[in-house]
């Protein structure tokens, strides 16, 4: 969908903050670029919508050079959500959703139409919302507001940059959940820009580590946490490692495949939970096993114990440096 083929970017002053990228993003993933702050994560998806033009190398969208593609045309059929260029002011919240399909040329009926779908699909009543301006938001609604803004043409391709970064943990959190559920269901190909480990092991399908203009790693986040191969994940990583397990080892290892629980009555698993989500669902549901469901289909039970075993055989081997 998205192929960087020995990509630089070198800017006029002559620093060289994009080194020789290779990287192919494919169709319907969440591909996050992790790094710490001026490691060229912006600059990298900036090349992507041609907000800034790269020096050498090429790269290609849908098979066709970047650079045979009319910049406007570009930018229309790639949603951009950012946390520092903030919603239009004297507009109103339609408005501002409304802006790439004005463009486009829609008629009201469907614009009007597209707008009530997306607030809805981010949980804000559009009857109450629609006609607010941007000021009368909190920071999260505003977030929000961002990213229907950056689907509103339903693109193929979303460029998301620290979309988030303005939250406070708690709404921060809930906000990335959403993003989720909401991203499950419209199946985009997501280029999503962050320095924050948590974030990234959350919302990637895969996550790309950069450092000083340079592409480290590209795996999946439960290789990323598991086996960081470089001494730099490690050290990046550090004492995170145990809470980013939680999030990404799944339940498939500690559930019981042979038992035969079928109470419905129970909240379900399913194989693919993470141990975060087993644990949570425990919490809430104050019993000793819950059934595991892939689909409709019955894979068998998650006790507690064995869960709460599996955790403290991580914290110890964790402790032991292992
Ligand atoms: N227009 C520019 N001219 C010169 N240097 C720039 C420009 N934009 C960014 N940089 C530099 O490029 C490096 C990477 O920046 P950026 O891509 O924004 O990193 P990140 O998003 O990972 O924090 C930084 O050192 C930054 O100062
Ligand atoms: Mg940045």
């Amino acid at each position: 969908m998205i192929r960087f083929k020995e990509v630089w970017k070198t800017f006029p002053d002559g620093n060289t903050v994009v080194k020789n990228l290779n990287l192919e993003i494919q169709e319907g993933e969440t591909l996050v670029i992790l790094g710490k702050s001026g490691s060229g994560k912006t600059t990298t998806l900036k090349l992507i919508n041609r907000l800034i033009d790269l020096t050498k190398g090429e790269l290609y969208v849908k098979g066709k050079n970047i650079l045979s593609i009319d910049p406007i045309y570009l930018r229309r059929n790639i949603g951009y959500a950012v946390q520092e260029i903030g919603l239009f002011p004297h507009m109103t919240v339609e408005d501002n959703i409304a802006i790439v399909p004005k463009l486009l040329g829609w008629d009201r009926k469907k614009i009007d139409d597209r707008i009530d779908q997306l607030m809805e699909m981010l949980g804000l009543d559009p009857s109450e919302f629609r006609k607010r301006y941007p000021l009368k938001l909190s920071g999260g609604q505003r977030q929000r507001i961002g990213v229907a803004r950056a689907l509103a043409a339903d693109p193929p391709i979303i460029l998301m940059d620290e979309p988030f970064g303005a939250l406070d943990p708690m709404t921060r959190e809930k906000t990335q959940k959403e993003f989720l559920e909401l991203e499950s269901k419209i199946k985009k190909t997501i280029v999503f820009v962050t320095h924050d480990l948590y974030e990234a092991v959350t919302m990637g399908d895969r996550i790309a580590l950069m450092d000083q203009g340079e592409l480290l790693q590209l795996t999946t986040p439960r290789a990323f946490v598991e086996n960081p191969p470089s001494a730099f994940s490690d050290e990046f990583l550090g004492q995170h490692r145990f809470q980013l397990s939680l999030l990404t080892k799944t339940i498939i290892e500690c559930m019981d495949p042979s038992s035969n629980m079928k109470r419905k009555a129970l909240p379900r698993l399913n194989p693919r939970s993470t141990l975060i989500e087993a644990l949570n669902t425990f919490k809430q549901t104050q019993t000793k096993s819950l059934p595991v469901y892939a689909g409709s289909s019955y894979r068998g039970e998650l006790k507690k114990e064995r869960l709460l075993d599996q955790v403290v055989d991580m914290l110890t081997k964790e402790s032991q440096g292992q």
